[in-house]
């Protein structure tokens, strides 16, 4: 499969229906959403991109840092000035989790599962993380996406190379990967474009999505995932029949692993 180039994602991105901002393409940066939260802060409009080749500080979910070597992955993050009340914001990142899985299921790769609230995981390993820093005093939140293309030399660290995957391993053969990374990027900023002016994710159609159907922790609760609600968040049965609506924390699989 042909490498993974982002100047080819970047012309890819160009050639769509779908409505983009100003794009900053930086071959090399600390964070693109450090950067994309300082472009917004100072203005920029919604839509506004910023990708970079790599990152030497890129920040996953809840203070983790996110592997971004050049060549290894897409990195991008978006300034959105979404028109909903900021109380509908947490659903972004769920519906962005959605366009993420439903994208890759298009291209050919089955496996595909959202690990709630956003993870994109294939057979069970993370391809894709998404994080949303949300400023609703300011007017915009930024959705930033990690997305593991390829690791083929890449000297990935080993508890990462135990539940993370690339899109390369999981793609039918002669799928183009930059294609399929804009598509992938594109999704998302077209997801939340027809979600406007309401930010809802539809529960029917995140349900067959999730990973993780059967018993499970989040956030201290314990219960059997029975789907989620508009919000995005996560229903749970608890033992005793209680339904509990979950919208933090992580998912454990209660069997330990
Ligand atoms: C996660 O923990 O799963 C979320 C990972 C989000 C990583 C992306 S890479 C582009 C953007 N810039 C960052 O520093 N983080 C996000």
């Amino acid at each position: 499969m042909a490498p993974l180039e982002v100047a080819r994602v970047l012309a890819r991105l160009r050639t769509t229906g779908v409505s983009l901002g100003r794009v900053h393409f930086f071959p090399a940066i600390a964070s693109t959403q450090d950067e994309a939260t300082r472009l917004a802060h100072a203005g920029a409009p919604e839509g506004t991109l910023v990708v970079a080749g790599r990152q030497t500080r890129g920040r996953g979910r809840v203070g983790r840092t996110w592997f971004s070597p050049a060549g290894a992955g897409l990195y991008a993050s978006v300034v959105l000035r979404p028109p909903a009340p900021p109380a509908q914001w947490p659903a972004l990142s769920v519906l962005a989790g959605v366009a993420v899985v439903e994208e890759l299921q298009r291209q050919g790769v089955a496996g595909a599962r959202l690990k709630w609230p956003n993870d994109a995981l294939i057979e069970g390993r993370k391809v894709a993380g998404i994080l949303t820093d949300a400023f609703p005093d300011a007017g915009f939140a930024v959705l930033g996406i990690g997305l593991n293309a390829s690791f083929q030399g890449v000297e990935v660290p080993p508890d990462l190379a135990e539940v993370a995957t690339d899109l390369e391993t999981n793609l039918p053969p002669g799928t183009d990967l930059n294609d399929c990374a804009a598509r992938v990027l594109l999704a998302v900023i077209a997801a939340y474009q027809r979600a406007l002016p309401d930010l809802r994710v539809v529960p029917e159609r995140a349900q067959r999505l999730l990973w993780t159907t059967g018993e499970t922790v989040v956030g201290g609760v314990r219960g059997r995932v029975a789907g989620l609600t508009p919000s995005g968040e996560l229903w749970l049965v608890e033992e005793n029949g209680h339904a509990v609506a979950v919208s933090v924390g992580e998912v454990t699989d209660a069997r330990g692993d």
